[in-house]
């Protein structure tokens, strides 16, 4: 049986051979972007094609924004899955229901047209999910798949000045789907450019910019083949060079943290096209991946493309704003997960510096349900496909410094296929590197590369210990192409990793997976995942994994990230009082950035001053310098000394003076001790017990009102949270999964039994046993409340009773206090959120903040907004009004929130939560880490909880209204500097 243009394994028919893909020339275009007529049908009819003929009145038609995905305008659903293909697998067939939208637009070419020369024109597309046959004035083009892969046709011949008719047939679903199954909503649609360019006789057609950076002679080698014969000049260099011809001449090389990009033409008889030349050399040398001659480490990120209204169709604004926010966070390289992006994309990444692994569009992972068999990339009839989708990348960003490795694909097991591809690549462009990560023997590739390997195995990869595969591999370099699945909150461990990245040369670094959550913007979920649609199949929330949310508000963990991989080291010696500042750059020096040293006291006392750290120093190179003696250290509080770097000489071109860039933390005197709070006796009068400040419920020993502020719940030992992604972790992980076995143990109802309330000489203590129904594990709790007339002390004791064989989710008490108690001061960690392992970002200091924003809007609610290391908290009723302070003994973790645990727990989406009339206190004395386990290694063991004895206290003390400037307001946890 013959199959149908969308159903044949062919890459297409009609279209131009690829080539080399620019923005601009002086030739003329005309954008095709645009408001055009749009009919859905639910099956691929490809019998009628009426609609793309002369005179067809599309006049009833509705309309939809291109770039755009139907799906995203009122027409159909989305669609979310991670590797199951959401039809019956039978390539290359596709189900009859196959949405198909019929796309019209017309236009008239514009006055300033060539029309004399009307001859050359190409039609180019840039992206169409994932089946498209298009005819203009009623004469078929051609038809292609390859989505994110642009399609161009000759079309001069045929157009008119006025009234040309371009008619687009998209089915959502083609042979092209089974090679397209990346992680992310299905999205049909032309979701890139549709642009007419004038080709006037003599254009350019395809050109390879090849410029090389020697950098023992500083000398840049550039040669620029052109299919069309023409000159290249280089004003600022001097070159003016044949097309074909090289020429090499002392250059500033280009790398990522120094973008040097020089500005040159491509002159061929009939266009001009401008180039950005930048001068690198990228190989392997020693088993080490090195761009002109030195080892760079990849700090970088997987990046999906995707905005919350129109899905994968971005404007140029948000993918500045992407690799802006990348560069303010110290990211230096980015993996183009899953695909090739919008080509402006890489402009960018070219301007600002980015290492870009190119990816091509290639995923065939739902083969592995069916234990890969009949996988495309191991069967020669789908080769032409896949060579086609290779050369369509390669050629189309050939020519961006930026882009220094070749990836082919994603999760397509292993075949011949790929090596085909890999081949043809090499021979195409042996100036970069090729990654795939899918193929345990790397037969095709410069690197072993890896997804989610814990910890103690990137060790021994760094070692050159991993004994599981080919010796040959051991002498390749290796990266992480994926870790840190940033699900929710965290991802954890991201510290340790780094000391792998340093500790061994081989290891050169990883992308966290992945940039930003894919949540969509919906009018009842705020954001929604999978199965919210009504999907059949689908992988809910397991595609809102990224460092920053949905609108592009970074996350804790992407502030935690932008720590970890600082350029910038610190190390103190509190002996000597010197610290030793390292240059973590791997080209660039330190003279963009001013350094700062500041001294800052418990009782908000600071000083500070300025570093005088060399400009000139080198990557990789250190300095010892002797700071200022410390001169609070002397009173009577608690002292940090606090390190900078910011961008501070000149401004960057990617943000400006001022902006943090690494910073550092050292105590440097002791936390004074808490002055004992005893000497009352506890007084039982009928119902209640009165102890100092306190009012207790004689019978049950709880507390009721403190300071005359009727507390709305007791405080008492609280041991559950909503389990984190990280907690629930994912069914093909290896390891317990905590916060399953949590709730099936029971830890999220645990009873409370009260033994003992006694009264003694200047105590109360209430003794009680904490345990879920139908176990035989728990935990003995005491607490014993003193109190000096003015503050109440509780101190808890827990023992644990039984055999328990997981973590605890977090230890501490829990309390309420009436709604108007809605602002928080703290000493210790902050702004943002932290966790055991995700604490890389937290700075003591005094922060001042709103309870609603201390909340951190994980898409799918879940754990959030602990502040780490906390000495003292209070809550007030206003800025400056009175409320409860509480000390801890020792420091703890900070937790407030406006709904319980519980509402947290049952909440699906953010509009799920709403705020009741209680503010739910938080004062824990341990919290579980975070770990990666949702796609990776769970919580490490020194970030881990056990139940093991434990006694901690915390004083409470009537917080004063006070009539005072209240300092600054804390930035929320998205705040974009240190
Ligand atoms: C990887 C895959 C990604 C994504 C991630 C989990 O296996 O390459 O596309 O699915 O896991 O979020």
């Amino acid at each position: 049986m013959e199959l149908p243009y969308l159903e044949d394994v062919s890459p297409g028919t009609g279209s131009l051979p690829p080539r080399a893909w620019y923005a601009r020339s002086d030739a003329t275009s005309l954008s095709l972007n645009g408001s055009w007529r749009f009919r859905l049908s639910p099956a691929a009819d490809t019998a009628d094609d009426s609609f793309a003929s002369d005179g067809y009145d599309a006049g009833a038609w509705d309309t939809v924004a291109v770039p755009g995905h139907w799906v995203l305008q009122g027409h159909g659903a989305p669609i979310y899955t991670n590797m199951v293909y959401p039809f019956p697998v039978d390539p290359p067939r596709v189900p009859t229901e196959n949405p198909t939208g019929d796309h019209l637009r017309t236009f008239d070419l514009p006055d300033d047209w060539p029309t004399t020369t009307i001859g050359g024109a190409t039609l180019r597309f840039d992206g169409v999910e994932s089946c498209a046959r298009v005819w203009l004035n009623g004469t078929e083009l051609g038809e292609f798949k390859g989505s994110r892969l642009p399609h161009e046709f000759t079309v001069g011949h045929l157009l008119k000045p006025s009234g040309n008719v371009l008619a687009v047939r998209v089915h959502q679903w083609s042979s092209g789907s089974y090679l397209e199954d990346q992680d992310q909503w299905w999205l049909p649609g032309i979701f890139r450019d549709v642009t007419l360019l004038h080709r006037p006789e003599g254009c350019a057609l395809d050109f390879f910019t090849h410029a090389s950076y020697d950098h023992r002679a500083g000398t840049g080698t550039l040669r620029v083949d052109s299919d069309v014969d023409g000159r290249v000049t280089v004003p600022e260099l001097g070159v003016d060079v044949a097309t074909g011809e090289s020429v090499t001449v002392d250059v500033e090389p280009w790398t990522a943290e120094t973008p040097r990009l020089y500005d040159g033409v491509l002159a061929t008889p009939g266009e001009r096209v401008p180039l950005r030349i930048g001068f690198r050399t990228v190989a392997v040398e020693d088993g080490v991946i090195k761009v002109n001659g030195r080892r760079i480490l990849f700090r970088g990120v997987n990046r999906h493309e995707f905005h919350p209204q129109t899905g994968r169709a971005l404007d140029l604004a948000t993918m500045r704003t992407d690799v802006l926010l990348m560069k303010q966070h110290n990211i230096n390289a980015v993996r183009t997960s899953h695909y090739p992006p919008h080509p402006a994309f890489l402009d960018l990444c070219d301007e600002l510096g980015l290492w870009v692994i190119d990816e091509c569009d290639l995923e065939t992972h739902g083969f592995t349900e069916q234990g890969w068999r009949g996988n495309p990339v191991d069967d020669d009839r789908w080769t032409p496909a896949l060579l086609d989708r290779a050369a369509r990348m390669v050629e189309r960003d050939k020519n961006h410094a930026s882009v220094i490795i070749w990836s082919l694909g994603n999760e397509c097991g292993t075949g011949r296929g790929l090596t085909a591809m890999a081949r043809w690549i090499r021979a195409r462009d042996a100036d970069r590197l090729i990654h795939y990560e899918g193929d345990a023997t790397c037969a095709d590739t410069d690197m072993y590369s890896r997804m989610y390997a814990d910890h103690a195995e990137v060790e021994r990869i760094g070692r050159r210990e991993d004994t599981d595969g080919p010796r040959s591999r051991r002498h390749l370099p290796f990266i992480l192409c994926e870790y840190g699945h940033a699900m929710g909150n965290g991802p954890g461990g991201l510290s340790e990793y780094q000391a792998l990245f340093d500790a061994h040369e081989r290891n050169q670094g990883g992308f966290i997976w992945e940039w930003i959550d894919h949540g969509l913007a919906h009018p009842e979920f705020g954001y929604a995942y999978g199965g919210d649609f009504g999907e059949e199949l689908h992988d809910g929330n397991f595609v809102c994994d990224g460092l920053v949310f949905p609108d592009r508000m970074p996350s804790p963990g992407l502030e935690a990230y932008k720590r970890v991989i600082q350029p910038v080291g610190f190390a103190y010696d509190a002996g000597a009082g010197t610290v030793r500042v390292t240059n973590l750059h791997d080209f660039a020096d330190l003279s963009h950035l001013s350094f700062e040293w500041t001294y800052i006291s418990d009782d908000e006392a600071s000083e500070g001053g300025e570093l005088a750290v060399p400009p000139e120093l080198g990557p990789g190179e250190s300095v010892e310098l002797k700071l200022p003696d410390p001169p609070l250290a002397s009173r009577d509080a608690e002292t940090f000394l606090h390190l900078a770097a910011m961008v501070g000489v000149t401004t960057t071109n990617w943000t400006k003076l001022d902006h943090g860039v690494a910073r550092a933390e050292f105590r440097v005197s002791p936390r004074p001790a808490i002055p004992p709070a005893t000497g009352e006796r506890p007084q039982r009068e009928g119902d209640f017990i009165t102890l100092g400040p306190g009012t207790f419920d004689a019978r049950t020993g709880e507390l009721h009102t403190l300071n005359d502020i009727p507390l709305t719940s007791a405080p008492r030992l609280d041991i559950w949270r909503a389990p984190t992604d990280n907690d629930n972790g994912a069914s093909w992980q290896g390891g317990q999964r905590n916060g399953l076995v949590w709730r099936e143990l029971g830890l999220h109802r645990m009873q409370h039994r009260l033994d003992a309330v006694e009264l003694t000489d200047e105590l109360l203590t209430v003794r009680t046993r904490v345990a879920p129904a139908a176990r035989d594990i728990g935990l003995r709790t005491v607490y014993r409340w003193t109190s000096d007339a003015t503050r109440l002390r509780l101190a808890v004791s827990v023992m644990p009773e039984g055999e328990w064989t997981v973590p605890l989710p977090r230890l501490g008490i829990r309390l309420g206090l009436p709604a108007e108690y809605g602002v928080a001061q703290w000493f210790g960690g902050g702004p943002c959120e932290a966790y055991p392992d995700t604490a890389a970002a937290s700075d003591i200091g005094t922060w001042f903040m709103q309870v609603d924003r201390m909340q951190t809007p994980y898409v799918r609610p879940q754990e959030n907004g602990a502040r780490a290391d906390v000495r003292w908290a209070e809550l007030r009723a206003g800025f400056d009004g009175e409320g409860v302070r509480v000390a801890g003994e020792p420091a703890f973790w900070f937790t407030a929130r406006r709904w319980t645990t519980e509402q947290l727990d049952a909440a699906t989406h953010r509009t799920d939560l709403v705020p009741g009339d209680t503010v739910w206190v938080h004062l824990d004395h341990g919290q579980h880490g975070i770990g990666s386990q949702s796609c990776g290694p769970g919580v490490l063991p020194q970030h881990q909880l056990h139940a093991a004895p434990a006694e901690f206290a915390f004083t409470f003390a009537r917080r004063d209204a006070a009539p005072q400037v209240p300092p600054p307001v804390g930035p929320p946890p998205g705040r974009t500097s240190p």
